[in-house]
């Protein structure tokens, strides 16, 4: 892999993974980040690193649904793999409005597969970011593994695995060498502040509500970004052509529990400007469980998580409370908006 088409690199895992591949990772190559810079992109994220690469790394402006310019791209910087993280994100978003899901989750990955297709023999790697999520709901017990049915009950999440059945379909039909890796909900910096972890740490600084869906018990699996990226850049360099690989941080935590955990820590340094959790109407067809079995990822590619629940969120407080500046740049007016019309 020597020139990597990542796309949605200035959102909050992309960004979080140039940083990796370039600063600490044994990738040498080359990274063209493509991204639209929607509401979720920041490209103050990366400042210092086009500074600090200029010879290996390239931001560019484009959105992944226009084929033209993708196929300029590809040809222009000689694309060998592709990382794909762009996508709209946010579950809440994709049941209010489902539209840009649609179109950038589904329509832009074909259409980058597309591009892959037209030079098939250049094409080294198509590494798909994607997500529990595709798997539906769980009960108190079990696991999802590579072989759990696909089940997705919002629109973000079945944009998500439409997406993962064309890129498997690539590959099955066209020989599209690929690699799938389904995670669970990562937390850390650089997250848009409209996700539980980082909403729920600024509105507990700020003196604001802590707005909890339903009875709070709703269950999810959290990873630390940095660990994402290592299993992700593990999958590329190693994981088998044509494999799924999931993703997950073994921290099943219901979100009530989350959100108390935060209060504390920031109790502990007198930060907690009131604690007002707030019970709120609940998300419609909110999932109740995820867990994730990654012993394939485990045992095939010998990655494992490292960072504890405790020191993740410590260190994700740490960085919201260091960097007020970029949350006042992210909070834009279409951020206000969403705020205003979705809590109401
Ligand atoms: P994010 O919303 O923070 O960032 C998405 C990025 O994609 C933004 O920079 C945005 O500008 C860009 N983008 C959106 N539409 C685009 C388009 N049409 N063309 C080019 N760029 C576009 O998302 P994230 O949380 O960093 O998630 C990245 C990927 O990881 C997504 O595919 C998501 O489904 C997946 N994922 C996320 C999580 C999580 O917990 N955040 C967990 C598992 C998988
Ligand atoms: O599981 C992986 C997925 O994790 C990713 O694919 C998605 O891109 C990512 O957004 C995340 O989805 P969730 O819906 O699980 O994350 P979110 O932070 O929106 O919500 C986490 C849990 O917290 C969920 O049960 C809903 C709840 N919640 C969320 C918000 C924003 C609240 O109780 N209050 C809130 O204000």
């Amino acid at each position: 892999m020597k020139n990597i088409l990542l796309t949605g690199g200035s959102g909050f895992i992309g960004t979080c993974f140039i940083r990796y591949l370039l600063k600490e990772s044994d990738f040498t190559g080359r990274i063209v980040n493509v991204d639209k810079l929607t509401y979720a992109g920041n490209p103050e994220n990366l400042i210092d690193i086009e500074k600090d690469f200029p010879e290996r790394y390239v931001f560019i402006k484009a959105d992944i649904c226009d084929a033209a310019k993708m196929a300029g791209i590809f040809g222009k910087y000689q694309i060998d793999s592709v990382c794909h993280f762009a996508a709209e994100s946010h579950v809440d978003r994709s049941i209010v409005k489902p539209d840009a899901f649609i179109q950038t989750n589904i329509m832009g990955t074909f259409n980058l597969l597309e591009c892959c297709r037209s030079r098939l023999k250049d094409i080294v790697r198509f590494h798909h970011i994607s997500t529990d999520e595709v798997y539906g709901s769980l009960g108190r017990e079990g696991y999802f593994t590579e072989n759990t049915p696909y089940k997705p009950n919002s629109p973000y999440s079945a944009s998500k695995a439409s997406s993962d059945h064309l890129v498997r379909a690539y590959h099955k039909t066209y020989g599209l060498p690929m690699t799938i890796s389904n995670c669970s909900n990562n937390y850390g910096p650089y997250q848009f502040p409209e996700k539980l972890i980082p909403l729920i740490i600024l509105n507990a600084l700020e003196g604001k509500s802590l707005p909890v869906y339903g009875d709070g018990l709703n269950v999810r699996d959290w990873l630390f970004v940095r660990d994402h990226c290592t299993a992700i850049w593990t999958i590329m360099k190693n994981g088998k052509n044509g494999e799924t690989y999931n993703v997950g941080g073994n921290i099943e935590m219901e979100n009530i529990k989350i959100v108390e955990m935060i209060c504390d820590i920031l109790d502990e340094t007198n930060r907690l400007n009131d604690n007002r959790i707030q019970f709120v109407k609940d998300r419609p067809g909110h999932d109740r469980r995820y867990a994730i079995d990654f012993t394939k990822l485990n045992q095939e590619l010998n990655w494992s998580p490292e960072a504890s629940l405790e020191t993740g969120i410590r260190e994700t407080i740490k960085w919201y409370v260091d960097n007020r500046r970029w949350v006042e740049r992210v909070r834009s007016g279409e951020y206000q908006t969403w705020i205003k019309t979705h809590y109401i």
